[in-house]
C-alpha cells in the first residue's frame, strides 16, 4: 500500500530517490516523504499529498548526500498530514524509519516506549518502531541491522520496514514479513525498494528477500540474515523488461496506454500454449494427470477485478472441463469454514501477488490440505512464491490503478486451465481444445480492430458527465463484465455505478432507473437459452422507465431500441467478455478525463492492497 525505496552508493541519492518514488506513486499517494544520509544528521523531509509537494519543497539547497530512503504513503493509522508522513524519526533525529504494512501491537509498544520517556510526534504505527529500533541499536552497540532484528521479534502484523541512522549513513536496513521487498545490485550502489520498477534504469540486477530476513546495504556489499543472525545466501534473478515498460510512451496517462497494450498482452499471455499435437501447455500446473482427474471442485479466490476474472472463470471452467468452480471474495473465504481438502485445486488469481486478503485466503487454503495454484502477473511476488504453482500472465507492468490488461489476461489464464482440464479429463478431444484455441489467438486483432474505432464511444462518454449514476447489464458471461465495468466507473469517475445480471433488474434494482439514467448493457453472443432475446427485453424495460440505453453488441446483431449500440467483432459466446470489456474501460477512463479526475491515481485508492 506504500512504496518504499533506500539507495546508497556514491552517487547524490536523490535522483534515484525521487525518480523511484515517482515510480512507486501508484502504491500510495496520500503523502511522500526523503530522509537522506549525511555524517551525524540525516535531512528529513516529508508532505502531505502527492509526490509534486515534496518535490516543490525540495527545490531549496539539499546536502550533498549518497545514501537516503523515500516513501510514498497510503494512510492506514493517522491521517494524511506533514506529520503522518513518513520517514519517522527517533527523539535524536538521527535514526529514521519507513513502513508499509501494519504493526498490529504498536498501541502496547507506544504506551512501553513512552513510559520510557520517548515523546511521540504522529498517530501513526510507524514510528513505534522508530523509538523501539533506537533504543535496540544502542543495547546493540550500534549496530542498526542487530537491532533490526530484535524489533522484528516483537513486532505483530505484515510490514517492510527500512531505516537509516546518521552516525553510519551509508549503511541501509531492511525487512519484510507479508510485504515486498526487493533489492537492486549496482556497481558501487544498491538499491531496496517495494518494486523493482522503482530502480530499473539503475540495474536489471535483482535479490528477492524472503519472509523475516533482513537486508543490509552499504554501496559495495549486500548481507541478508535470518532474525537469529545467521546469513542467508542471496536468491539473485534477471528483471526482463526495461524502463520503458513503466513510462507512459506518448500516452495521456498510464491506463490509456495500458489499454492499448491489451492485444499484445493477451498474444504474449497466449504464447507456447498450444503443442504441436493440440494440447495445451500449462507445465506450470505440477498437478499429475491422475490428480487433475480427481479433482473434486475448484475454488478461485481473487479481489476485485481479479475476482471478476474469477467469475468468468466459473462459467468457462465449468461448461468445459464439467467440475464444479465456487468463486469467493478472498477476504471473505477464511472467515466462514470453508469446505476443502486435497482433492480441491484452489486458484488465486492476482495482478499484484501482494493483495494480502488473497494471500491470507490462499494460506488458509493450504492449511486445510488444497492445492492452490497462482495466476498472477508480478515476478517473485508473494503470493506465486507460496502457491504450489503459478501461471504467469504476461501483461507487463501495470502501473494505473485501475486494472486493465491485467484483467483481460487474468481471463486467458483461466479460459486456458478450463481448457486443460476438459482435455486431461477427457471432457474434450484436441481438435474442440484446438478450436476454442484458434478462438482465443484471433482475440488480439478483435481487440485492435475495437481499440481503432473507439473514438466515437470517446465522444458520446461525454453527454453523460454529469449524470449521478451508471448502471450496466450483463447475463452469463457477461454478468461480470457488467460489475467490472462498474467497478472501472466508480473507481476512477466517482459515480455511482452498479453491475447487474439482467434477470435480477424486475427484483428491485429496476427501481434506481430515472429519466436519462445511463444503462449500458452487453448483448450476450449467439442465441444459447435466448439470452440474447431476454436482454433485449431487459432493455425495453429499462427504456420504459426513461434510460438512455446504450448497447455493447456483437457485429450483426439486430439492437430495437437503443439509443447507441457500440460494436465489437464476432466472438465464441464464452470468450465475449475479452472484448465486451474494452469499452467500457474506455467509458471509465473519459468519463474521468472529462471530470478532472486524477485516472491513474484515483482517490483514496493503491494498486497493490497489502493490508487486509
Ligand atoms: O493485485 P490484485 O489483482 O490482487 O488486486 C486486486 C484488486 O485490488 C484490484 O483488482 C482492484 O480492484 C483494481 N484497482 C480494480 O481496477
Amino acid at each position: 500500500m506504500c512504496g518504499i525505496v533506500g539507495y546508497t552508493g556514491s552517487q547524490s541519492a536523490i535522483a534515484p530517490l525521487i525518480e523511484g518514488l515517482r515510480r512507486l506513486e501508484y502504491r500510495g499517494y496520500d503523502s511522500a516523504g526523503i530522509a537522506l544520509g549525511t555524517p551525524g544528521k540525516l535531512f528529513v523531509q516529508k508532505r502531505a499529498g502527492k509526490l509534486s509537494n515534496l518535490e516543490s519543497e525540495l527545490i531549496q539547497t539539499l546536502p550533498s548526500a549518497t545514501s537516503g530512503i523515500g516513501h510514498t504513503r497510503w494512510a492506514t493509522h493517522g491521517g494524511p498530514t506533514d506529520r503522518n508522513a513518513h520517514p519517522h524519526l527517533d527523539n535524536e533525529g538521527k535514526l529514521a524509519v519507513i513502513h508499509n504494512g501494519i504493526i498490529e501491537n504498536y498501541t502496547e509498544l507506544r504506551a512501553m516506549l513512552e513510559a520510557r520517556g520517548h515523546k511521540f510526534e504522529s498517530e501513526t504505527d510507524t514510528e513505534s518502531v522508530a523509538h523501539l529500533l533506537s533504543d535496540l541499536r544502542k543495547t546493540s552497540h550500534g549496530d542498526l541491522a542487530a537491532a533490526m532484528r530484535e524489533a522484528v521479534k516483537s513486532l505483530r502484523g505484515s510490514f517492510t520496514l527500512v531505516a537509516i541512522h546518521a552516525d553510519q549513513p551509508e549503511v541501509v536496513v531492511g525487512v519484510r514479513r507479508n510485504s515486498p521487498l526487493v533489492v537492486g545490485l549496482g556497481v558501487g550502489e544498491n538499491f531496496m525498494a517495494s518494486d523493482v520498477a522503482a530502480f530499473i534504469d539503475y540495474t536489471k540486477r535483482a535479490v528477492e528477500l524472503g519472509q523475516n530476513e533482513v537486508v543490509t546495504l552499504t554501496p559495495t556489499s549486500v548481507e541478508i540474515t535470518d532474525l537469529d543472525g545467521n546469513a542467508i545466501t542471496p536468491r539473485e534473478y534477471s528483471i526482463t523488461w526495461d524502463s520503458s515498460a513503466a513510462q507512459k510512451g506518448g500516452f495521456s496517462h498510464f491506463m490509456l496506454k495500458e489499454i492499448f497494450e491489451q492485444p499484445k498482452a493477451v498474444a504474449d499471455t497466449l504464447i507456447g500454449r498450444l503443442s504441436g499435437s493440440g494440447d495445451i501447455v500449462l507445465d506450470e500446473l505440477t498437478l499429475s494427470d491422475n490428480e487433475i482427474r480427481e479433482l473434486k471442485k475448484i475454488v478461485v479466490l481473487a479481489c476485485g477485478t481479479a475476482y471478476h476474472a474469477g467469475m468468468i472463470a466459473k462459467y468457462a471452467i465449468e461448461k468445459w472441463a464439467k467440475i464444479p468452480v465456487e468463486v469467493e471474495l478472498a477476504s471473505e473465504f477464511r472467515y466462514r469454514d470453508p469446505l476443502i481438502d486435497s482433492s480441491t485445486l484452489v486458484i488465486a488469481i492476482s495482478q499484484s501477488g501482494e493483495t494480502m486478503d488473497t494471500l491470507m485466503a490462499l494460506r488458509h487454503a493450504k492449511a486445510n490440505g488444497a492445492r492452490v495454484l497462482a495466476v498472477c502477473n508480478t515476478n517473485s511476488s508473494t503470493i506465486p512464491r507460496e502457491a504450489d504453482a503459478v501461471l504467469y500472465t504476461h501483461a507487463g507492468p501495470e502501473i494505473a490503478v485501475a486494472s486493465t490488461k491485467a484483467f483481460l489476461t487474468q481471463v486467458i489464464a483461466v479460459y486456458l486451465i478450463g481448457l486443460h482440464l476438459a482435455r486431461i479429463r477427457g471432457v474434450m478431444d484436441r481438435s474442440e481444445v484446438k478450436a476454442i484455441f484458434d478462438e482465443l489467438g484471433e482475440l488480439p486483432a478483435k481487440i485492435e480492430q475495437i481499440l481503432e474505432t473507439v473514438e466515437p464511444l470517446r465522444a458520446l462518454t461525454r453527454n453523460y458527465t454529469n449524470s449521478t449514476s451508471v448502471l450496466f447489464l450483463g447475463r452469463n458471461v457477461g454478468f461480470p463484465v457488467a460489475l467490472e465495468g462498474a467497478l472501472k466507473l466508480k473507481e476512477l469517475a466517482y459515480m455511482h455505478a452498479e453491475g447487474f445480471a439482467g434477470g435480477e433488474l424486475k427484483h428491485g434494482p429496476i427501481a434506481l432507473i430515472e429519466s436519462g439514467t445511463p444503462v449500458i448493457a452487453i448483448l450476450p453472443a449467439g442465441h444459447e437459452h435466448g439470452l440474447d432475446e431476454k436482454m433485449l427485453s431487459n432493455i425495453q424495460e429499462v427504456k420504459a422507465r426513461g434510460a438512455h440505453v446504450i448497447v455493447i453488441a456483437q457485429e450483426g446483431d439486430e439492437v430495437p431500441g437503443a439509443e447507441h449500440v457500440i460494436r465489437i467483432p464476432k466472438s465464441l459466446p464464452l470468450l465475449q467478455p475479452i472484448l465486451a470489456t474494452v469499452p467500457l474501460q474506455v467509458f471509465a477512463y473519459e468519463m474521468a478525463v472529462a471530470r478532472g479526475n486524477d485516472v491513474d491515481q484515483p482517490r483514496n485508492l493503491a494498486k497493490s492492497v497489502t493490508v487486509e
